[in-house]
């Protein structure tokens, strides 16, 4: 299935530190913290900041200013998409074409609309994949970002490893029944650089995720790449993405946005509810069945816009999740006040576009502003 591929990303305190304290007590009164146990058992952070495509709020996402921004705001992961070129290089990419975020239809106009894996990777680096975010936000626009290539697995890896902080890795194999074996592809990739396998610690105060067990996190929407995973990476955390309708949780309506009718996506999705208790039961035994640690559910976003789903963590699907043993991170969640409202739901941590933001919301915002680190970046 292509769900990943329907959600494309959209753009957006001081009192962040007060938010996080305030959900933090109000989780300790009432017991709704049962995933910091969790997840210290599996060795992942808590609550975790999984920065989206690397900081892509703020510059082209899963590009080079993209992740050294996010290792360097102080971000728990680094989250990719990965998929295969022709010649068999693992790449970060989201999409299943190139069209939204390169210049292809300048470049390879008769092939603008072609998959990502009939392409080389020699053809692949000679796409422009940053003008596109100048001339989509011109707000964050810097005309560094201009000609940014796509990354190699190797080329976010030795992002993650270069500077003081060392994140972790969350790995998401996208459209996998395209890319037959990517999963073993994958590990071989991660054994070859070290990362299944312990890895030195940061210098403290830094962040060290990348010397806690859950420092690679494999994530996926597709059951049968979940069983690869699980065969190839038995002791590597993995988490199953949940979607509500389209083949995956059976909806109570029955409808798909498609035959629906309805004009705007967000506020169909967040009419949708999951068929029966017992249904998202059954997914929640499926994942924890075969090697989920945690599951990424989607989220109902106070404003609505195109990151706005179906609401999959409602306080009992959070507790389904726990009482298996299970973390809860959801996508893709930007703004304080879906922060708030949320981990009040009980969740683990949040895959974000604006690690900046939700660092603030924890209470732990970076000392360097953005521009600073994109500047002495090189960006
Ligand atoms: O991987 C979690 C989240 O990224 C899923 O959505 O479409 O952005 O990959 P997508
Ligand atoms: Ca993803």
């Amino acid at each position: 299935m292509l769900k990943g591929l329907s959600r494309t990303i959209s753009g957006a305190a001081i009192a962040g530190v007060l938010l996080s304290s305030a959900v933090a007590l109000a989780a300790a009164d009432t017991g709704k913290e049962p995933g910091r146990a969790l997840a210290a058992k599996i060795g992942v952070p808590w609550p975790a900041v999984i920065a989206h495509r690397g900081a892509s709020f703020n510059a082209p996402e899963e590009t080079v200013p993209s992740y050294t921004l996010a290792r360097e705001l102080g971000a728990d992961y680094l989250e990719m998409d990965i998929q295969r070129t022709k010649d068999g290089v693992l790449i970060a990419l989201h999409d299943n074409t190139l069209e939204r975020t390169t210049n292809i239809a300048e470049v390879y106009p008769q092939r603008a609309k072609d998959p990502l894996n009939t392409f080389t990777l020699e053809e692949i680096k000679r796409l422009d994949a940053g003008s596109w975010f100048n001339k989509a936000y011109p707000d964050r626009a810097r005309a560094t970002y201009a000609g940014l290539k796509i990354l190699t697995l190797d080329e976010v890896i030795d992002i993650a490893e270069r500077g003081k902080n060392k994140p972790g890795l969350y790995i998401e194999t996208k459209v996998p029944a395209q890319f037959p074996g990517i999963e073993e592809d994958l590990k071989k990739k991660l054994d070859q650089r070290g990362w299944l396998t312990q890895r030195p610690a940061a210098e403290k105060g830094y962040v060290n995720v990348a010397h806690m067990p859950g420092r690679v996190v494999l994530q996926t929407f597709e059951k049968p790449s979940l069983e690869l995973l699980q065969k190839s990476m038995p002791d590597t955390p993995k988490v199953l993405l949940l979607w509500l309708g389209d083949g995956s949780i059976e909806t109570a309506s029955g409808k798909t946005f498609k035959d629906s009718g309805a004009k705007d996506k967000a506020s169909f999705y967040a009419s949708q509810q999951v068929k029966s208790k017992e249904e998202f039961a059954a997914w929640m035994d499926w994942a924890k069945a075969h090697g989920a640690v945690g599951t990424g559910p989607s989220a109902a976003l106070k404003n609505g816009g195109d990151q706005s789903y179906s609401d999959l963590v409602q306080p009992w699907m959070n507790k389904m999740a726990h009482d298996r043993g299970m973390i809860v991170h959801p996508y893709t969640v930007d703004d304080a006040v879906d922060f708030k409202a949320i981990s009040e739901q009980g969740v683990d941590g949040f895959f974000t576009n604006r690690a900046s933001e939700l660092l603030k919301f924890y209470g732990r915002p970076s000392k360097e502003s953005m521009d600073s680190i994109l500047k002495r970046s090189g960006f």
